[in-house]
């Protein structure tokens, strides 16, 4: 293993991100051992309005210290890009994600009781008849590749439920939001990796075509099922959504819009990745397997929240520093962009002993997979355990010898910590 040099790492480089994974983790040890967060300057995109860069905040008490102060690290004008969306991609990107409180409060309530413990356990015989026929196709099919055939099924199949998203066009939104969130990877973006062709007007151009045109296609769809909604409104979300009353409003068009593709885009393309990272976990820490197995349902809560820390399925977030502020020891200035590395905070050796040994019985587990404290923590992080939990206790019931065999192969990206294809044996 080469180990980059302090003056080498340079997170901003997109060529770090396919550097191997103990290099990358090497990089930030080195990182959370600095005394004050690193700047890095901001990638030059043409086409797009660059900032002068971010600080990378990649220890545990920063990550977390930025997300409970929300009216200092703030949220606006964006948390989902380093750069600012223009105003073209924000229309469709630009959901509660990228709000503060009040506004970010009264969107997230619309839809938050639909994701308590109380309302997700009667989904649970749907998570378990879709886990069953999973197990099922799987033992017909026999083993190939771990995530199309299994782990990617069950979050698309159960966010669009939820949704009321007809059968027909889910895999045209699993297609769309594979886009969305892999859009420098050519497998799922069709484009040039960006990586190994260099940042080009050309490419740059067309990944941004590529995240309009599924943006656009998205919106279509809600927009088509908000008028059915609101004609016969049902139990599912996009009902909630044209029914929304706030404060006497209703959402507006680009807010349903963008809140559908925020919750089938986040729905999809996260739970999948742990899924996927955890059934290689246990198969590279075979003791941790057998201590699971040995009493599944006692150990799968750990287990899952293990899975969550090891594998951080989200890599980053940022926030943008509303005025001059001390935190931890260093003075951040008003406009300041902070990067909030949550792969690495879950590998603070401050907070976690051998953070890098895969301990299912770990506890206490202060990880922040899914977010740090705050109003911005995971809306999904019960739904994403609840479909974790069915589908593992479905597949060591009836495949007990499933394994990964090989290396995953990787998305290509600094935001989503995804696992594309993973081969398995059982
Ligand atoms: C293992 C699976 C998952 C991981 C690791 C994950 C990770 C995260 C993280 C890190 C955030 C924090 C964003 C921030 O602080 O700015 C977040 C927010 C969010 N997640 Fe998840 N997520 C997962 C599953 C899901 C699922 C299944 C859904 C279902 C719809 C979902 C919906 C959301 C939404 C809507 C937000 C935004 C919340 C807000 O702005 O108030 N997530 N997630």
């Amino acid at each position: 293993m080469t180990t980059l040099a302090h003056d080498e790492i340079n997170l901003s480089d997109l060529g770090f991100w396919s550097l191997p994974r103990r290099e990358r983790q090497a990089a930030f040890a080195a990182l959370r051992a600095r005394e004050h967060p690193a700047f890095f300057p901001e990638l030059k995109l043409p086409f797009i309005k660059n900032g002068a860069g971010y600080y990378a905040l990649v220890r545990h008490a920063d990550v977390v210290g930025a997300s409970r102060n929300p009216e200092v690290f703030s949220s606006e004008p964006c948390s989902n890009s380093i750069a600012d969306l223009p105003p073209y991609l924000a229309k469709y990107f630009g959901s509660m994600i990228n709000m503060d409180d009040p506004r970010h409060a009264k969107i997230r309530r619309i839809v938050s009781r639909a994701f308590t413990p109380r309302v997700l356990a009667k989904l649970e015989t749907d998570l378990q008849t879709t886990a069953t026929q999973i197990v099922d196709d799987l033992r017909q099919t026999g083993p190939g590749d771990f995530v199309t055939q299994v782990a990617a099924r069950l979050p698309v199949q159960v966010i669009c439920d939820m949704m009321g998203i007809p059968a027909a066009v889910r895999p045209m939104v699993y297609n769309r939001t594979n886009i969305i969130l892999g859009i420098g990877d050519p497998e799922y973006s069709g484009g040039h990796r960006f990586a190994e062709h260099g940042i080009t007007r050309s490419s740059v151009l067309y990944g941004l075509a590529q995240g309009l045109s599924a943006g656009y296609e998205l919106n279509h769809l809600a927009m088509k099922l908000a008028r059915r909604r609101r004609r016969d409104p049902g139990d599912d979300l996009v009902s909630a959504l044209v029914t929304a009353n706030i404060d006497g409003e209703s959402l507006t068009d680009q807010e349903i819009g963008s809140f559908f593709i925020l919750l089938v885009a986040a729905g999809n393309e996260t739970t999948r990745n742990a899924m996927a990272h955890g059934l290689h976990l246990l198969t590279r820490n075979p003791d941790q397997r057998a201590l699971l197995l040995d009493d599944f349902e006692a150990r799968i809560p750990g287990t899952v929240e293990e899975i969550v820390r090891m594998a951080t399925p989200v890599i980053q977030f940022r926030r943008t520093l509303t005025r001059d502020h001390e935190m931890n020891g260093h003075e951040y200035k008003a406009g300041d962009k902070v990067l909030l590395f949550y792969n690495s905070a879950n590998r603070d050796e401050a907070v976690f002993d051998n953070p890098d040994t895969f301990d299912i019985t770990r506890s206490p587990n202060p990880h922040v997979g899914f977010g740090g404290p705050g109003p911005h923590f995971c809306l999904g992080a019960n739904l994403a355990r609840r479909e974790i939990t069915v589908m593992f206790r479905e597949l060591f019931t009836r495949v007990p010898d499933l394994r990964s065999t090989g290396r995953p192969d990787r998305l290509y990206s600094n935001f989503i910590n995804g696992i594309k294809h993973l081969p398995c044996t059982f």
